[in-house]
């Protein structure tokens, strides 16, 4: 065998993606003091691995790893529905991102890897669960494997809204048990130290037993690093205490934003939002004060109304004080029939509008 210029540049991309595995990890282990485990080195991040699925050990490389389909995308990568090569029964939710590019690129791959890392292993009900990641070096990508869900709600609430005109105790339902699931997932980050910092609809998945879950790290931040004068994320999802001021992005941060969710689910389109950017960010800034849907239950509005308090102070200071409000409390814990029933339907629908 004797090698070509080709063999040459491929091995070359090879070395250059290899330092900056390196860069990655030594970043992860870095941050030993933020509450990040340790426990995770440099030769983790390889083009194969051992992973534990549905009470099985499998063993695969990214060679193995087929595409099904694209099933989302979004500001740092796309997702596709993937199976193994060798095991059909065997899919994730492959999140491919590239490596090659220093800028919001690289440090989304690496906030996405060390917050999946720090609290998608644990089972927790309302996180994706993270099962591995690899190392493509031929496209230069780090490819993060997660459990599969149905839909995210950004493709979900408009169909809600346009094909089911919910009833109000129905919509009702949803908002709260919606709320219920993402503040507990919340919490869970909070203990860990860390704040998700982009939560919207496109960030929430949904599963057909009425089950939400928290998906895309890529600009979650310790507690630590919270106070950043640059903002990655949704501009429409930022409280007014980090509009044109270098102030603490904290957990009453994360709280607004999912009170700005709630309130663009339960109305079927975000406050303000024909207006511009500029007029948007203005008037949020300026003591815009919600106008909840009068069809939402006394304490459903309550919820909204403290989740976006203009004064960050005037918030809950934590998420135990949101779990015990009374729109909260009232909730079963396993979803009716009926929300089961609504929601499968609904997920019908948007994966037939959705292209293969
Ligand atoms: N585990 C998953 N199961 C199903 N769909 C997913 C999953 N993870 C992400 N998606 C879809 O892919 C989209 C983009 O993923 P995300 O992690 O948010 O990427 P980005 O960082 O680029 O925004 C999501 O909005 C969602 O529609
Ligand atoms: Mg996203």
């Amino acid at each position: 065998m004797y090698s070509t210029s080709n063999d040459s540049s491929r091995s070359a991309k090879r070395r250059k993606l290899r330092l900056m595995c390196t860069d990655l990890t030594c970043d992860i282990e870095k941050n030993s003091d933020e509450n990040i485990p340790n426990k995770y080195q440099l030769s983790d991040i390889k083009d194969s691995c051992q992973i534990e699925y549905n009470g099985q050990f499998i063993q695969f490389n990214v060679q193995q790893l087929k595409t099904i389909k694209k099933i989302g995308e979004g500001n740092f990568g796309i997702v596709t529905l993937t199976q193994l090569e060798h095991r059909p029964d065997v899919i994730f939710a492959c999140k491919k991102m590239t490596l090659e590019n220093h800028g919001n690129n690289s440090y989304s791959s690496e906030s996405d890897l060390k917050a999946m890392r720090t609290v998608g292993n644990d089972r927790h009900p309302h996180i994706v669960h993270f099962y591995a990641a690899l190392i493509d070096l031929i496209e230069g990508q780090l490819i993060i494997c997660m459990e599969v869900l149905d839909t995210s709600l950004d493709k979900f609430y408009p169909i809600l809204h346009s094909c089911f005109k919910p009833t109000n105790i129905v919509l009702d339902l949803f908002i709260r048990r919606l709320a219920k699931h993402i503040v507990l997932a919340l919490d869970y980050l909070k203990s860990k130290n860390l704040i998700h910092r982009d939560i919207k609809p496109q960030n929430i998945l949904v599963g057909r037993q009425s089950i939400f879950k928290l998906c895309d790290f890529g600009i979650c931040g310790t507690l630590k690093d919270s106070l950043s004068s640059t903002h990655r994320g949704s501009l429409r999802y930022l409280p007014p205490e980090r509009l044109g001021n270098v102030c603490t992005y904290g957990t009453r941060s994360d709280m607004w934003a999912l009170g700005m969710t709630l309130f663009e689910i339960s109305q079927g389109h975000l406050p303000l939002e024909s207006e511009s950017i500029m007029s948007f960010m203005y008037q949020i800034k300026n003591g815009w004060e919600p106008d909840v849907p009068l069809t939402l239950s006394q304490s459903t509005r309550d919820l909204l109304a403290i989740l976006l308090r203009h004064d960050v102070n005037q918030r809950p200071r934590y998420y135990s004080n949101i779990l015990s409000m009374e729109s909260m409390i009232n909730i079963q814990d396993n979803p009716s029939q009926d929300e089961i029933v609504l929601i499968n339907q609904i997920i019908d629908l948007v994966l037939q509008k959705t292209p293969e």
